[in-house]
């Protein structure tokens, strides 16, 4: 609900189902926050009295405003947008030079309005609601011509307000912009905590925090793309604010190219956070008559720690910003080629590899890189999208016939913003390539990116792309992007428009994405760049899931998984299991938590299906069959993290009317004579009464190794024909975990597992919990 509290002072309360966001309009003209938390109400500025600062004289060397509102000192207030030049030293909200060189701004409140629409977007992509209205304030600021207008949409029940702004040159003179952020919020207090994910390939969202104490702690990326070295998502927290207890602030932003946020205490310990297109390498010119419109940044606000940040962002993604076809349906379980073969396919080995996919489960099959062009290696032929005719003779067409005829879905691969020198597209058209003139272009996996904000290439695109993906029967489209920028420059754009280069490609991206989506409502989309490089809710808005990473291994993803949790729902993580050891860490970790792990996102396979081994095949056809039958909570259910960090994982998904969860218990290294381990579970019905329990497996024999000696009345070498016999034909059953309890006590107390083994004896009622071990439990309502 938004409330505008009539008096001489205009003041708006905006609240959401346990937030509240409160800004006056000072007599100076500047829109300053006043309080942005936990519920509160009030209906007469009076009564927001209480929360203003108090001012009577200036503190000692700061820039007093003006003589006429000589109390005002804009470095020592908290602000809505702030500008530069008459005295605010802090970050500032938008930096702009004028025709006469000067770069003071001074936007001040002209009008605002109410209405409940959002419209779509058109250019930049944004939140929205199924029946089309959002709450929504428009705070019109203006100098000399200039209009800022500052957006607020309020998503009551995911407790979310976003806001974007627009700057709108009704001057006489050309302007250049040098930033317009997105989000501003300015606390009263220091002492917070910034919580944010930085990485790299493989090692996405490695969370760190760190406590601005005094100056600036900056997260973002100059990547070109949102990046897997700093995540646009971020928190702001208490120092001892826990999973479920404290305050919590959650930023993001609907945007996928470079962002940039920073957290900063001010002289006065005063806190500012800001966030929004990184101001490095931007300029953009607005001559009379244009507009730059900055993208929408998302904030919620929690009292309930980590876990009800995730929660209200999980919500907010799920209805607000994933749409379309596939934005809230159950996501296939596909097999992807790219671990079975690499570049080396054909259609026999593609469809054999389909085939035996199908046998285990799989709903989709996917052709990875490799099938286009003279595609043998990434030395070549990003650009030129028609089928290699030699690995696919029968064109894309009779390979989607063949593998939809086995009763599963068919999609492919492609990387279209990128082009390899060595091409046919390159040959034709250098000019659609980014480089700088005469100089030396660096390069990334050998390629280079093309030109989207020139409009021939972005038409282009979504022709190209309309044709391949209508020359089968092709129902998914991983869309891959697979260098950072260097060397950013548009043949297309002038000299003076070079600082518009990098977020104009953004633009013409998402005309593209909106296009070529638009055009094929019923593809599945997933976003890919090198896996993590571009997971954000700018193509979550496009594409409803993105491959979370390249690793796929099981440890390493247990914690990039984690991380993505704290701002994105698991339905949109794509998440696969491998084979042993794995491609990226030479580890090797059980099937069964492979499987678990990737469960709790959008699960796929990404091993040759053909070289399992038959218990691999009989166990990943249960866990498939299983993962079917929960799948609706493990993709959309409500995301608690129970324990988390080194050495443990505990989550569980919980279904939204609390009747059915799925928890995971997954451990790193094995610590010996520490046989107790308890599941705590969270989000249940304290009053509803459950049955927990596990699926148990089949436990192989060799997992004792020599230990088998203690148990036959013969000798058996480690490893040896005997040993492999016997594994062959006895199999021990695992630990059965069943237990009907009331939701008060498996929270409150929780479920004492059964005793870990621990090198003293070992029975059927031991839970076998070797390094990366992992299970599963199921919790059912019982009526
Ligand atoms: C990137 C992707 C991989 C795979 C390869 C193909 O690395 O992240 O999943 O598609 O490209 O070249």
């Amino acid at each position: 609900m938004i409330k505008k509290i009539n008096s001489e002072q205009d003041s708006f309360l905006l609240q959401t189902d346990n937030t509240a966001y409160a800004f006056t309009i000072e007599p100076s003209g500047h829109p300053e926050h006043l309080y942005y938390g936990s519920k509160i109400d009030a209906d007469a500025l009076d009564e927001l009295f209480a929360l203003h600062q108090k001012r009577e004289f200036e503190p000692g060397n700061v820039i007093v405003y003006s003589e006429e509102h000589n109390t005002t000192s804009l470095e020592d207030i908290c602000l809505e947008c702030s500008g530069e030049g008459h005295g605010d030293v802090r970050e500032p909200f938008i930096v702009l030079v004028r025709a006469d060189g000067s770069r003071t701004t001074d936007f001040r409140y002209k009008s605002y309005e109410i209405t409940d629409l959002k419209p779509e977007f058109d250019s930049l992509p944004g939140s929205y609601s199924k029946d089309g209205k959002v709450e929504h304030l428009c705070l019109t600021l203006e100098e000399d011509g200039m209009i800022l207008e500052v957006h607020y949409y309020v998503y009551p029940e995911c407790d979310v307000i976003t806001r974007s702004a627009k700057l709108i040159n009704n001057s006489q003179e050309e302007i250049q912009l040098e930033r317009l952020l997105s989000a501003q919020l300015d606390l009263p207090d220091h002492g917070w905590a910034v919580t944010a994910f930085h990485g790299a390939w493989a090692r996405e969202m490695d969370k760190s925090t760190v406590i601005p104490d005094r100056g600036k702690y900056i997260i973002e990326s100059r990547t070109g793309c949102s990046s897997n070295r700093a995540n646009p998502f971020f928190m702001l927290h208490r120092p001892d604010t826990s999973e479920d207890i404290g305050a919590v602030y959650g930023f993001n932003l609907i945007y996928s190219g470079n962002h940039y946020a920073c957290a900063q205490v001010s002289a006065f310990f005063k806190t500012r956070v800001v966030q929004g297109v990184n101001p490095a390498g931007f300029r953009c010119i607005l001559e009379p008559g244009e507009t730059f419109e900055a993208p929408e940044a998302v904030m919620t606000y929690s009292d309930y720690g980590f876990s009800g940040q995730s929660r209200n962002m999980h919500r907010f993604v799920k209805e607000h910003i994933l749409r379309g076809e596939w934005g809230n349906k159950e996501r296939p379980v596909l097999l992807n080629s790219w671990e079975a073969s690499y570049f080396n396919i054909s259609e026999s080995n593609l469809v054999s590899l389909a085939k035996a996919g199908r046998d285990l489960g799989i709903e989709l099959f996917v052709m990875d890189d490799g099938w286009f062009g003279d595609r043998n290696d990434d030395f070549r032929a990003l650009g030129d999208w028609d089928c290699n005719p030699k690995k696919l003779p029968g064109g894309l067409s009779r390979l989607s016939k063949k593998v939809t005829d086995l009763g599963i879905g068919f999609g492919l691969w492609v990387e279209p913003e990128m082009v390899n020198v060595n091409s046919r597209l390159y040959e034709a058209h250098p000019d659609w390539a980014m480089a700088i003139p005469n100089k030396l272009h660096s390069e990334g996996r050998h390629q280079r990116i093309l030109d989207l904000s020139n409009p021939e290439v972005s038409d282009w695109m979504i022709e190209k792309m309309s044709e391949v993906f209508s020359s089968g029967n092709i129902t998914y489209v991983k869309w891959d992007m697979n260098r950072i920028f260097s060397d950013v420059y548009s043949p297309y754009l002038p000299p003076k428009r070079q600082g518009e280069t990098a977020h104009r490609y953004m633009l013409g991206l998402y005309k593209v994405m909106k296009a070529l989506t638009e055009r094929f409502p019923h593809i599945l989309f997933e976003g890919c760049a090198s896996g993590g490089c571009r997971f954000d809710l700018g193509i979550l808005c496009y594409f409803p899931q993105i491959w979370g990473s390249d690793n796929t291994d099981a440890v390493c993803r247990s914690h990039i998984q984690e991380g993505y949790s704290y701002g994105y729902p698991q339905c949109c993580i794509g998440a696969h299991v491998s084979a042993c050891p794995n491609h990226q860490t030479l580890r090797s970790t059980p099937i069964e938590t492979r499987f678990n792990i990737a469960a709790f996102g959008a699960l796929g396979y990404e091993l040759n299906a053909n070289d399992m081994t038959s218990d691999d095949k009989e166990q990943t056809r249960l866990q498939i069959t299983l993962y079917k039958v929960w799948r609706d909570v493990l993709q959309f259910g409500d995301f608690y993290r129970i324990r988390t960090g080194e050495n443990h994982h505990q989550w569980i998904a919980v279904s939204e009317d609390k009747s059915r969860a799925v928890g995971l218990f997954m451990q790193e290294l094995v610590q010996p004579d520490l046989q107790s381990h308890r599941f705590i579970c969270k989000g249940l019905d304290p009053d509803r009464t459950y049955r927990f329990h596990n699926i148990s497996g089949k436990v192989n024999i060799k997992l004792f190794g020599s230990l088998i000696n203690t148990m036959t009345p013969i000798h058996v070498r480690q490893d040896g024909i005997l040993h492999n016999m016997i594994a062959r034909f006895v199999k021990m059953g695992g630990e059965v975990e069943d237990y009907t309890a009331k939701g008060s006590v498996l929270m409150g107390a929780g479920v004492a597992l059964r005793q870990q083994f621990s090198g003293n004896g070992y029975n059927e009622s031991v839970r076998l919990f070797p390094d990366f071990a992992s299970r599963m439990y199921f919790i059912e309502a019982v009526e």
